[in-house]
């Protein structure tokens, strides 16, 4: 019998056999769906026979060629108890990889094959400055060379609430970090902010800004490069928002390592929360991983659930790759701790 084949039952005794006798085995997978013994044993939804396949070292994070983890299948039959234990152990192994300085050699948040990340990871910015960008006639786009989405107009709704998140009344001094469409920074402005910073490293995007004079709005100031490269040129602010492109875990952490000197003791804190998202099980555990280093700073997270309905295939039209694609939108609220 196979490991695939017990671990679907799940007969215990005979993965344990199997185990003992061909460590290897743990790496068998199902020809046509490359699901693992983990996505079967999640499936029949058998804590034991989960405890045991990872117990021998079995990833937590297998995917199969239609992208689905073993706990989106455990899910599927209604197996919560399964997703818990998976979503603890993604959690506790993604950490200890942090704590082991993984992260300096391989900045990917989540330890995939390479075909997943392409699907699953924010695309591939190394080059993004030098890479000419298209602003959609109709404004409701920036697209790289690439056909990647940098912005797009159906996250208009989300930015008007993060504006009010950050801005909850007029006369504040508010740091933005990435115009693109310069959504947010417009419901920032109707919010009647005082002191209003943004940071913008892209020069089509700066041209595009001086272009419709947001450098001569008052209270405006423009610091036109990386936010990694003008941090000496930061202020302390009532409220800061984070969304940038093609930046990956590491340069978030990174940026949230900057608010206790930029963030006002009573400040409010917000990102765009795409982390992971097109995976509602890597989006989640990318969320506690998240929230649990802000907690290392003091920083408490509160998660507003925003229902995105069905974005629908349209919007993607033309762009290369859904960079999200869930249900739920986590909007982030990020406060000091007292
Ligand atoms: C997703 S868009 C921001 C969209 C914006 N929130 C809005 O409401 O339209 C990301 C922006 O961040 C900029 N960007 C990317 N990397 C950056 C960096 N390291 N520093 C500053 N800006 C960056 C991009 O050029 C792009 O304009």
């Amino acid at each position: 019998m196979s490991l695939l084949a017990a671990s679907a039952i799940p007969d215990l005794t005979k993965m344990g056999e199997l185990l003992a006798t061909d460590p290897d085995i743990i790496h068998e997978r199902d020809a046509e769906t490359n699901a693992s013994p983990l996505h079967y044993a999640a499936q029949t939804g058998s804590l034991a026979a989960v405890e045991l396949l990872l117990q021998h070292g079995h990833p937590w994070n297998e995917v199969t060629f239609t992208h689905k983890t073993a706990a989106e299948f455990a899910l599927a039959q209604g197996h919560n108890h399964i997703w818990d234990r998976l979503l603890n152990e993604g959690i506790r192994v993604e950490m200890l990889l942090a704590i082991l300085g993984k992260g300096e050699q391989d900045s990917d948040t989540l330890d995939l094959d390479e075909e997943t990340k392409a699907k699953l990871l924010p695309v591939d910015a190394s080059d993004y400055l030098n890479k000419k960008l298209t602003y959609s006639e109709d404004g409701s786009k920036l697209l790289d060379e690439d056909g990647n989405g940098v912005m797009m107009g159906w996250e208009a709704p989300l930015m008007e609430r993060h504006a009010m998140v950050i801005a909850p009344a007029p006369g504040k001094s508010v740091l933005n970090v990435g115009f693109g469409l310069g959504i947010i920074d417009t419901y920032l402005q109707e919010r009647g902010v005082a002191q209003h910073t943004i940071i913008e490293a892209h020069p089509d995007v700066y041209a595009f800004m001086l272009k419709q004079g947001w450098d001569k709005k008052p209270g405006v100031k423009i610091l036109f490069g990386r936010w990694q490269d003008v941090v000496d040129q930061l202020e302390v602010y009532d409220g800061i928002f984070f969304d940038t492109f093609g930046e990956d875990y590491d340069a978030l952490k990174e940026f949230h390592e900057l608010l206790p000197n930029i963030l006002a003791e009573d400040g409010i804190y917000s990102y765009f929360n795409g982390l992971s998202g097109s995976n509602p099980f890597f989006h989640e555990v990318s969320c506690a991983i998240c929230e649990s280093d802000l907690q290392d700073m003091g920083i408490e997270t509160s998660i507003e659930k925003i229902d995105m309905g069905s974005l629908g295939d349209e919007v993607w039209d033309g762009v290369r790759r859904a960079y999200w694609t869930l249900p739920i939108y986590n909007l982030p609220t990020c406060l000091f701790s007292m």
